[in-house]
């Protein structure tokens, strides 16, 4: 325990916890090893402000994403003791006497220590088209599409995924195969397919063996999201859809 950990524990009265956190240095691990660090266990600290204790004042190498400290950026995902989690908003001090063990999501290639290579997911998010599609429409400016809130209501859940990837992590499909587009591109594929002002078309993406036909329906997509979206049932929604437009092909999504 360093000077400035005892010194903190004092001023706070508090005892420290152990973070086994997984470390990965290219070129100099083989592979990502765990080095423990004791921090003080403050009852307001998350496990991102013992991350942050730690790069500030025992290892300024640690490296590891996060912006917003609110749970609204998305960046700063990890699996904690096995659970994949926004760190930001998991406290330290559901870990008791610790250790609390930090590794970077699963199924994702490491870049270094606790940050993974998240342009898989960016190429399949684009592959959804994740925005309002017009065709054929030139706007004029000023324009509006005004909505009720039932219209609203379609398909609003989906829209307040704030890709944390935490569901790419529990996911036993796509952890086996990285292909698979995944839960939350398909849960935003949804969010613009249900929404009334949107024209596109994205059968082609999501009618396929490595979108929704290859969820096996686990659900644990669903149980981890911070934000209560539900990729799961966008998936299974989707399912019908996809199986109703085989039968109707005129229709349109
Ligand atoms: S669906 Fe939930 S868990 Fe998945 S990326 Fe969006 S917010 Fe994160
Ligand atoms: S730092 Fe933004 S969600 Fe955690």
């Amino acid at each position: 325990m360093t000077d400035t950990t005892r010194e903190l524990r004092r001023e706070a009265g508090t005892r420290t916890i152990r973070m086994e956190i997984a470390r990965y240095r290219p070129g100099r691990d083989a592979e990502p090893v765990f080095e423990g660090y004791d921090v003080p266990l403050m009852a307001d600290w998350a496990v991102l402000d013992g991350l942050t204790y730690v790069k500030d004042r025992l290892d300024g190498s640690l490296s590891f994403r996060w912006s917003c400290r609110m749970g609204v950026c998305g960046s700063c995902g990890m699996t904690v003791n096995g659970e994949p989690r926004l760190t930001c908003g998991t406290f330290l001090t559901e870990y008791g006497g610790g250790p609390v063990r930090i590794e970077p999501l699963k199924g994702f290639p490491i870049i270094r220590d606790l940050i993974v290579d998240i342009e898989g997911f960016l190429a399949k998010l684009s592959s959804v088209r994740p925005w309002l599609v017009r065709e054929g429409e030139e706007l004029p400016l000023g324009t509006e599409y005004a909505q009720t809130p039932a219209q609203l209501e379609a398909y609003k859940q989906y829209s307040e995924c704030i890709n944390c990837l935490l569901c790419y992590s529990a996911c036993p499909v796509y952890v086996l195969d990285p292909d698979f587009l995944g839960p939350a591109a398909i849960a935003l594929a949804q969010r613009y397919n249900l929404d009334s002002r949107d024209m596109g078309d994205r059968f082609d993406v999501l009618n396929a063996e490595e979108a929704v036909w290859g969820c096996t329906f686990v659900g644990e997509c669903t149980r981890v999201c911070p934000k209560h979206v539900d990729p799961a049932e966008a998936i299974q929604r989707y399912k019908v859809t996809a199986a109703m437009r085989s039968v109707l092909p005129w229709g349109r999504r």
